[in-house]
């Protein structure tokens, strides 16, 4: 298990399985009191050994109810029964999954194990607030934790040098995903301060998480905008000029000027927010 103290004293008492496979990362917080999804690698438990007990497991947090977040479960609950706490809407997909695991879902909200979160909650005893971001799925949560300035994203923002990471972070529309309401989820992640992104695939990116957010955003912009190729780069614009970051805000207004000199809009939006491009 891999930690970030030295990095960053705020980080203390995190720990990071990485990803191998087809499973997401598993973080632990608190000593070993919290996790952040389930992953789906053999040997999860040893690893969360290396930190504490499996008894002192209190609470697992899910980002989504992917298979790859949520496999690992299955060998925790052989030893140990933590609360789960998951978005609402992110349960009811958790019927789409292979059994024996919707089964498994079942039973847990039979022993009153199931906690459903909702937008802007302080998850109690975990310095962390939840933040609903769908897009991927319409489930999918953030977990931010003010005081460290960290954000673990799930699936909702991947690192941008990770193979495959737009094929992970993909809207999956069999559990309600949509690239539109990604835009919004992204636009409303690059207002919080984040310092240290924690994603759900990949390594995590210390000191400069932000961005991340910045780079998903504008790739996903450049997905849906192919035409003019400047457009991308004025909406990112005005994204950066919105949460007071002007001197970014007139890099973009460069990158659309170079790509359409002639372009009107370019002039236009260089107007409105009051920067040269
Ligand atoms: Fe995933
Ligand atoms: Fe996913």
């Amino acid at each position: 298990m891999k930690t970030f103290e030295k990095e960053d004293p705020r980080l203390e008492g995190i720990g990071w399985v990485p990803d191998s496979g087809p499973c997401s990362g598993v973080y632990v917080l608190a000593r070993g009191r919290v996790l952040i999804d389930a992953g789906n690698m053999m040997g999860l438990v040893d690893h969360l050994e290396e930190m504490a007990p499996l008894d002192s497991l209190a609470h697992i947090l899910l980002t989504h109810t992917h298979f790859d977040h949520v496999g690992g479960m299955a060998e925790i609950y052989q030893r140990t029964a933590p609360d789960v706490f998951v978005h609402a809407v992110a349960r009811e997909y958790a019927r789409l999954l292979r059994s024996p695991f919707p089964e498994f879902f079942q039973a847990l909200e039979d022993a009153g194990k199931i906690h459903r979160v909702h937008d802007g909650q302080e998850i109690e005893g975990t310095g962390l607030k939840a933040l609903h971001a769908p897009g991927h799925t319409a489930g999918d949560l953030c977990f931010y934790h003010e005081e460290a300035q960290a954000l673990f994203s799930g699936d909702a923002v991947l690192p941008f040098r990770l193979r495959f990471s737009a094929i992970l972070s993909k809207p999956d529309d069999l559990c309600g995903g949509r690239l539109q309401d990604k835009v919004k989820s992204l636009r409303r992640l690059l207002g919080l301060p984040v310092k240290h992104l924690f994603p759900g695939h990949g390594e995590p990116v210390l000191h400069t998480g932000a961005n991340q957010i910045k780079i998903a955003l504008v790739t996903l912009y450049q997905t849906l905008y192919e035409n003019p190729p400047e457009k991308a780069w004025l909406l990112m614009a005005q994204d950066l000029a919105d949460i007071g970051q002007p001197e970014e805000a007139a890099e973009c207004l460069k990158k659309a000027r170079a790509l359409a000199p002639a372009s009107q809009d370019v002039a236009r939006v260089s107007e409105l927010l009051g920067l040269s491009a």
